[in-house]
């Protein structure tokens, strides 16, 4: 009877671990995870002014201005160019997460929405 019990109970127990298994396993998936959409104000703004300021302030006519959402969207190709692609920016020294270029490049492949 007893060993009935434990049989029931470890058989609950695979149950409860297969299922967390298997939505650990769509959680994983990447192709998922990009589906989130990415944008401007929420995700690549606090992105610029953590990692490319002071640089690309706009105080200088260049290089160009990423505080504003035009002027980023219409270099969005070349932000994923050096920063993701080329990882020639920032320049040299400066700290930036592989995440957060992984950010920049979904942003742009999403059309850079703001
Ligand atoms: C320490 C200063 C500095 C920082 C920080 C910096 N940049 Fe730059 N960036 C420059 C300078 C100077 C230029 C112009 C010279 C050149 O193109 O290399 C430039 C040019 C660029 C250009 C335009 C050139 C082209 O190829 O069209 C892009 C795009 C760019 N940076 C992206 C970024 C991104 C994205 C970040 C932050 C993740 C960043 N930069 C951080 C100094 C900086």
């Amino acid at each position: 009877m007893i060993d009935d019990n434990r049989f029931e109970v470890f058989l609950f127990s695979a149950a409860v671990f297969g299922v967390a298994v298997g939505i650990g396993a769509i959680f994983d998936r990447p192709e998922l995870k990009s589906v989130t959409k990415i944008t401007y104000t929420k995700d690549i703004k606090p992105l610029v002014m953590k990692r490319c300021m002071p640089c690309h302030d706009g105080s200088l006519p260049w290089p160009p201005n990423f505080t504003k959402y035009k002027s980023a969207f219409s270099h969005h190709k070349r932000m994923e160019f050096r920063a993701w692609k080329r990882r020639t920016m920032p320049p040299g020294g400066v700290y930036i997460t592989d995440d957060e270029r992984t950010l920049i490049k979904e942003w742009s492949d999403q059309g850079a929405p703001e």
